[in-house]
């Protein structure tokens, strides 16, 4: 194991200290609507760039957010056009099955693994039905080698959240905890959902969340992508273009005010690891590893904003979590809810981005090589 692997490995352990290192699962919803704020200029980009691999195309899937087994498998949700939710192999020797089609909902957005296999996601309810939060108990689940379900997951919707205007990103603190945060990109605030009752409340609001004024669709969008790390939340304002960290207590309440870390990112969810870097799924067709410290973006894969990127349209990233890929993070891609991207490129990406990281150190100091 190298030093990475032993440091991407330690961020899944599920301890929740008050000033440990955890990371827990996060995931963001990306725009289905064409229209965008302005285009921040591109960050300069790694040299060599990382390494990408298409694992999974599903032509016309929008898709929206993922999360990972403990066992690497992928579970892969669409903001468009239906309510699935996927099952995917990141080595693709079984074919990837689709686990559930929620009739009840209008799509499938952020997903979250609170405690281990019990995954828990969001959609919109039909006829603009409010908001469910769902279940999905991956603990019997058996898939035949073919992709034939023998046994499925049990799926179970477990409330719903009748004043979120735009649910968006999903996270948790700690493995324990009976609930999980969702970020709501049009209040400009992170909801507090009990999985046990199925009650919730609106934990925190704050102007750092909000999208700008008097904008439309995308541009008008708030916080995006959420994830805790060592009791700090990070997340994206995809309007505002902008990345803050909240310190929180351990109810998911804020402890201290927001900390802005960079203006003019492009961002949709993220992952993040042990030492204070975020990859950025960036609507912009690239991932960018932002340096939470200094605020610093470096594009690691794709080509920002030109849509002969190899990831069109990024909108979640994970880490993976088997043995050979703990080094690399899976991306979905919606193939373009901005405008211009090319059929069938939507699906899910697999992003190498240990030697990428391995330039830069565990201080974030450039070690060899490239034009960073
Ligand atoms: C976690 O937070 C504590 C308290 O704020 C801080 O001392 C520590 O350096 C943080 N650890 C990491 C890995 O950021
Ligand atoms: C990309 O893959 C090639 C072929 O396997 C390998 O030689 C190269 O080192 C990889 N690049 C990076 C940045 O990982
Ligand atoms: C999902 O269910 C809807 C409603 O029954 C159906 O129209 C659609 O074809 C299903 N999608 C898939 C991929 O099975
Ligand atoms: C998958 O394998 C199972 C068990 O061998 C078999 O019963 C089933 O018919 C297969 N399904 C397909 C689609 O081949
Ligand atoms: C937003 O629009 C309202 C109503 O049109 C206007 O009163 C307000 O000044 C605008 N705010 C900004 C920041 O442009
Ligand atoms: C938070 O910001 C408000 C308004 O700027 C300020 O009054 C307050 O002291 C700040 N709180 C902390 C803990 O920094």
């Amino acid at each position: 194991m190298t030093v990475l692997n032993v440091i991407v490995f330690l961020f899944s352990i599920p301890l929740c200290l008050a000033a440990s290192s955890v990371t827990s699962d996060t995931s963001g919803v990306t725009p289905v609507v064409p229209v965008q704020p302005t285009i921040p200029p591109s960050p300069p980009t790694a040299s060599p760039e990382a390494n990408v691999t298409r694992i999974f195309k599903y032509p016309g899937g929008g898709f929206e957010n993922l999360a990972v087994r403990s066992n690497g498998q992928i579970l892969a949700t669409l903001a468009f056009p239906e309510p699935l939710l996927f099952y995917v192999d990141p080595l693709s020797i079984r074919p990837a099955v689709l686990l559930h089609n929620f009739t009840s909902l209008r799509n499938t957005g952020g997903i979250t693994e609170l405690a281990p296999d019990r995954f828990y996601g969001h959609g919109p309810g039909l006829n603009n039905g409010p908001y469910s939060v769902y279940s999905v108990d991956m603990r019997q689940i058996l898939v035949l080698p073919n992709g034939t379900i023998f046994t499925p997951p049990v799926i179970k919707e477990i409330g719903t959240i009748p004043s979120a205007l735009l649910l968006n990103g999903m996270t948790h603190l700690c493995s324990s905890d009976n609930f999980v945060l969702i970020s709501d990109t049009l209040l400009g605030g992170v909801w507090k959902f009990y999985v046990d009752t199925g009650k919730s409340e609106l934990v925190i609001q704050d102007p750092s969340m909000s999208g700008p004024p008097n904008q439309t669709a995308f541009a008008a969008f708030g916080i995006n992508g959420l994830r805790v790390q060592n009791n700090t939340l990070f997340y994206c304002n995809s309007g505002a273009q902008k990345f803050y960290k909240m310190p929180l207590h351990v109810d998911g309440s804020s402890a201290s005010n927001a900390t802005l870390i960079t203006s003019g990112i492009a961002c949709d969810d993220f992952a993040l690891d042990k030492w204070g870097f975020a990859y950025v799924a960036s609507p912009r067709n690239a991932l960018i590893r932002l340096d939470t410290r200094t605020g610093a973006q470096l594009v690691v894969a794709g080509t920002f904003a030109d849509s002969s990127s190899d990831i069109i349209s990024a909108s979640s990233a994970r880490f993976g979590k088997g043995d050979s890929d703990r080094t690399s993070i899976y991306i979905t891609t919606n193939g373009g809810a901005f405008a211009g991207a090319p059929p069938g490129s939507q699906g899910i990406s697999r992003v190498d981005v240990g030697d990428v990281a391995q330039l830069f150190g565990r201080d974030g100091q450039y070690l060899r090589g490239g034009k960073a």
